[in-house]
């Protein structure tokens, strides 16, 4: 069993399409029973919201289901997942800051499980900008999610998919 949490700063675009990309990935491959996927927001702004109607269409086009009500990251979700993953560089930085010391969940960028990205990449908040940045968004989101759901099976943290 693996138990992922992505985090950004809303809970309302990046990280809600980061967690529907997943579930889409995982339940393509018969894994669902082996994952529990969530996201949370390091801000509080928008708790209780829908995910950005933007969001829900662009993942809508590529048959992938964004949903879930927004809520705000906290502490003790450091023992509730194995993985958080920050969408970006403040997102990781405000993350590790509330991180206990010792123990507790890894915490890292999600676009470093994206295969030859480049490092320490983050992935750019599309609130403020067109349709376009939300396509953007998805496609930086399949690749890291691919990528991580290769590394956990890589890592034998779950049954390998039967072929
Ligand atoms: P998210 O996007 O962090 O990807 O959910 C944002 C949503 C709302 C705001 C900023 C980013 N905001 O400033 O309200």
């Amino acid at each position: 069993m693996v138990r992922v949490c992505f985090v950004c700063l809303g809970n309302i675009c990046r990280s809600p399409t980061a967690e529907g990309v997943m579930r889409h990935l995982v339940q393509k491959r018969g894994l669902e029973n082996q994952f529990v996927i969530d996201s949370a927001g390091t801000g509080g702004y928008h708790v209780g919201a829908s995910p950005d109607r933007r969001s829900v269409a662009a993942a809508k086009a590529r048959g992938i289901r964004v949903d879930g009500c927004a809520r705000q990251f906290e502490r003790r979700d450091f023992e509730r997942f194995d993985y958080v993953l920050a969408m970006d560089a403040q997102n990781l930085a405000d993350l590790k800051s509330m991180a206990p010391k010792h123990g507790g969940a890894h915490v890292a960028l999600l676009l470093d499980y994206a295969a030859d990205g480049p490092a320490n990449a983050s992935v750019p908040d599309p609130y403020y900008g067109g349709d376009t940045g939300f396509g953007h968004v998805l496609d930086l989101c399949e690749r890291a999610c691919e990528g991580f759901l290769a590394s956990v099976i890589a890592q034998g943290l779950i049954k390998a998919p039967s072929k």
